[in-house]
């Protein structure tokens, strides 16, 4: 499976998800290609944001060889799963597709979990390193969700 996730600057939030769903799908022995991108394309070739390195680090994942990359409409065919860290990442990600965007291959990260009320990951970007504590959180919850999400069916299928 490919999976791409997306945030507007590619380098605070889709960053660490895409390290923490790497992570995560490892140890559940999926081989995902999973991949990360950007809407608008203003930090192209840059690293991830110092305290996304930070807090990913301090929770055993290093981020930093990733690069920041801008979403392209041709996204949409590569990937079958493409996950927006928010509403306006979505309308970007919606934009940027025009006639290729395709309905049930794009969501919000956040949907994968039934029980939280706001679905859009805050951006970090504004705020200290608080937000990236915060985002780093609902980012392990959101993968969790989307590991147990694959397995649940295929498990209950195989009994
Ligand atoms: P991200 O955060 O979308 O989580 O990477 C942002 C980083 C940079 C900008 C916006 C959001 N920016 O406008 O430069």
């Amino acid at each position: 499976m490919k999976i791409l996730i997306v945030c507007l600057g590619n380098i605070c939030r889709s960053p660490l998800a895409e390290g923490i769903l790497k992570h995560k799908a490892e140890e559940a022995g999926l081989s995902w290609q999973i991949d990360s991108a950007g809407t608008n394309g203003f930090h192209n070739g840059e690293p991830p944001h110092h305290l996304s390195q930070k807090v990913a680090i301090k929770n055993g994942i290093d981020i930093s060889c990733q690069l920041s990359r801008k979403f392209i409409r041709a996204d949409v065919k590569m990937y079958d799963r493409i996950y927006a860290m928010a509403d306006d990442v979505m309308d970007e990600i919606r934009q940027i597709a025009g006639s290729d965007f395709v309905e049930n291959k794009v969501g919000l990260f956040l949907d994968e979990l039934a029980d939280i009320r706001n679905k859009n990951v805050p951006d970090p970007w504004y705020g200290d390193e608080d937000g990236y504590h915060e985002v780093f959180e609902l980012i392990e919850r959101g993968s969790s969700a989307i590991i147990r999400n694959y397995l649940t069916p295929k498990q209950l299928s195989n009994t």
